[in-house]
């Protein structure tokens, strides 16, 4: 057969290892640990979908070297705790029964140990050790780690190297990036030492070489090692391209893959884990880079995606291989799709950050796309009914989509009705707004899923219970979504005005100078759009706050780009929409005019009950799903659609 994508599908060897392509599985750390920081059945399942799903290599991460002076997470994996062996061992079985092959990340968070502690208390508790004594930039005193300190770390490295192969992990990825401590130590920001790992370059590198050769030593000469590093640092005053070639080239004898990540983890968040707002493979050029100057196969990541695009950068040569971390959470099967030709039916990762901002907040992973991720213990099969009924779903939007597609798959005979011309709900809006343009897509990949599935979608249908009853369903799911709220201000029906949700439609009514009405995460992202898109842009907002509903990691970024494009205007309440802009009243109770030519109406959306109220009773068994209960967002679509689907 031949392969659509034969670059990426080609097997590589990497010491004595053979992969099955050059698609492999970032690490994505686990949220299932125990107290006595063992990996459960949750971080195994995680694990093992990925492996499924076609990647050759899965990276289980992060596993703390030597706790005694790190504690990055909550919990860690150790693998010297008494007992943990073997739950390592079922996670590398796991993934190595799928035709993956197992690796698994050493890590030391340095200074920033606690990063991503939940429990405040422990976090202040710990000491945070690093290159030098010093003050992290949230006041946390950093101290010196001592020549008897970086003895022991190096060490048990190699100890956790030895166990790590035991317990049948096939590679190892020694985690050198993202100002973790061995980038700590090699960067000539965070260190200041003037003893032998200090100072020169072959003394910044010297802990890294240390721990490098103590790895090798325990897992003997053709076992394959991974050096995740920084291309650059991205940072003023951090190493860049031109160093982090000379770092390759130091570490190549000592490894097999070289690893090019990129930033840092306190600056640049967003270049290690490109946003929505970027370019997908925006730091494949600092691999492309490094792979002129080592003879060691180069791994590229960040925003990768697309097989056409991943296919050129191993075909070209800017990369022997392609991580994945979002991606594959996404859709765990993109890998198997790319080798089998079925590409058109991956979905995209949206970067929205909801698999990020998941963990601090409820300790539980989660993916907006894919209702599985986080949750795949409980069952990753949409397994057939035992008793096939008929199933309605009212409305065509995320959630109705989702809802129908799982229904069908479970072998219901399964007819969605749409009220307009066509399904999509509000994901049909993104169309117009290039860097949400996967969200769109998100839309007619669940059409198109939901047709193949056997589906029969019936647009321009406004289903009633006359409608209801002539159908006769065993089950109605309601999915009948949510409506702009307008509010009710002088002006608000003039030619000037667009609400958000029809811009994509009347996108030529807004002219150069606009005001977005409305601060929520929508009205952001369209204010950051219209700017981008070369307009002058107000944004007005009547609390003190932009984007609450906006996630945790994907509201910093939201703020930068408005700070960089958009004049905003908090605690100011829209009066009146005049033709030279919106009068509004700011806290002081003053009248101001937020000048523009044009309005755009982004205020919130409103259940749409009255429809789900008419329909109450108009079936034996009806379900309420997504914006008609709540508006929320599409992580809630997803995963409320696919359980009406499953209990349908
Ligand atoms: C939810 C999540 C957890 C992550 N956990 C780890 C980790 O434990 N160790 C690590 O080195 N990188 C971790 N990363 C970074 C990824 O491995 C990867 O470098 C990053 O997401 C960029 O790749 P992507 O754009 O393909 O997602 C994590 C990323 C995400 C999104």
């Amino acid at each position: 057969m031949k392969r659509k994508y034969p670059n990426l599908c080609k097997p590589i060897t990497l010491g004595n290892v053979t992969f099955r392509n050059r698609m492999f599985a970032s690490p994505i750390g686990s949220t299932d640990i125990n107290a006595d920081c063992v990996p459960g059945e949750r971080t195994k399942a995680f694990y093992e979908l990925r492996a499924r799903g076609g990647a050759a290599a899965v990276t289980m991460s992060e596993l703390v070297v030597h706790p005694e002076t790190d504690g990055s997470h909550m919990l860690h994996l150790d693998l010297q705790t008494v007992g943990s062996l073997a739950s390592f061992t079922f996670c590398a079985d796991a993934i190595r029964r799928h035709g993956a092959i197992p690796s698994l990340e050493f890590s030391h968070s340095g200074q920033y140990a606690g990063t991503y502690m939940a429990d405040k208390n422990k976090k202040d508790s710990l000491t945070q050790y690093g290159p030098s004594d010093g003050v992290r930039e949230d006041g946390l005193k950093v101290t010196a780690l001592t020549k008897e300190q970086i003895d022991d770390i190096v060490k048990r490295y190699g100890e956790a190297a030895v166990l790590a192969k035991r317990a049948g992990f096939e590679m190892i990825m020694i985690h050198g990036g993202h100002t973790w401590l061995l980038n700590q130590f090699m960067s000539p920001y965070f260190n200041h030492r003037t003893d032998e790992y200090g100072g020169s370059f072959e003394n910044r590198m010297r802990i890294t070489i240390e721990v490098l050769k103590e790895v090798r030593k325990a897992v003997g000469p053709m076992f394959p090692i991974e050096f995740r590093m920084s291309g650059s640092e991205l940072f003023e005053g951090g190493y860049d391209l031109d160093e982090g070639v000379k770092i390759a080239q130091a570490v190549e004898e000592y490894v097999d893959l070289i690893h090019v990540s990129a930033g840092s983890y306190k600056f640049g968040f967003f270049k290690t884990h490109p946003s929505m707002f970027s370019e997908h493979g925006m730091n494949v050029y600092l691999a492309a880079e490094i792979k002129k100057h080592v003879s060691k196969p180069v791994a590229t990541i960040g925003g990768l995606n697309d097989p056409e695009q991943m296919e050129e950068i191993i075909a070209s040569g800017k990369a022997d291989v392609v991580y994945m971390g979002r991606a594959l959470l996404a859709d765990p099967f993109l890998p198997e799709k790319v080798v089998s030709g079925n590409e058109d039916k991956i979905v995209k990762c949206l970067r929205c950050f909801t698999c990020m901002a998941e963990r601090p907040t409820t300790q539980t992973r989660r993916c907006t796309v894919n209702p599985l991720i986080g949750r795949e213990v409980e069952g990753t099969e949409v397994l057939p009914a035992s008793r096939k009924k008929k199933v309605l779903v009212v409305g065509g939007g995320v959630a109705g989509l989702k809802a129908a597609l799982t229904s069908a798959q479970r072998g219901h005979e399964t007819i969605l009705c749409e009220k307009s011309d066509k399904v999509g709900g509000i994901l049909k809006c993104e169309q117009a707004i290039d860097f949400k343009r996967e969200m769109y897509e998100l839309g007619l990949s669940l059409e198109k899923q939901a047709i193949e599935a056997g589906v029969e979608i019936r647009c321009n249908a406004e289903v009633t219970p006359e409608y209801v009853e002539a159908i006769n369903p065993d089950t109605m799911i309601l999915a009948v979504g949510s409506s702009p709220i307008v509010p009710r201000l002088k002006g608000i029906d003039g030619a000037n005005v667009v609400v958000v949700n029809n811009y994509y439609l009347e996108k030529e009514k807004v002219t150069d100078s606009v005001v977005v009405l409305g601060g929520g995460l929508a009205g952001c992202e369209c204010a950051i759009h219209l700017a981008q898109e070369g307009k002058t842009v107000h944004l007005v907002e009547m609390k003190d706050t932009l984007a609450p509903d906006a996630n945790i990691r994907h509201r910093p970024i939201l703020m930068q780009m408005v700070d960089k494009y958009v004049t905003a205007h908090t605690g100011y309440q829209g009066m009146e929409i005049t033709k030279e802009g919106v009068l509004c009243k700011d806290k002081e109770g003053n009248e101001v005019l937020v000048p523009g030519t044009s309005v755009v109406c982004a205020v919130g959306q409103r259940a749409n009950r009255d429809i789900v109220n008419g329909l109450l009773d108009a079936a034996p068994i009806v379900r309420e799903i997504g914006d008609c209960v709540r508006p929320s967002n599409i992580t809630n679509a997803i995963y409320q659609g696919y359980h009406a689907g499953l209990d349908a």
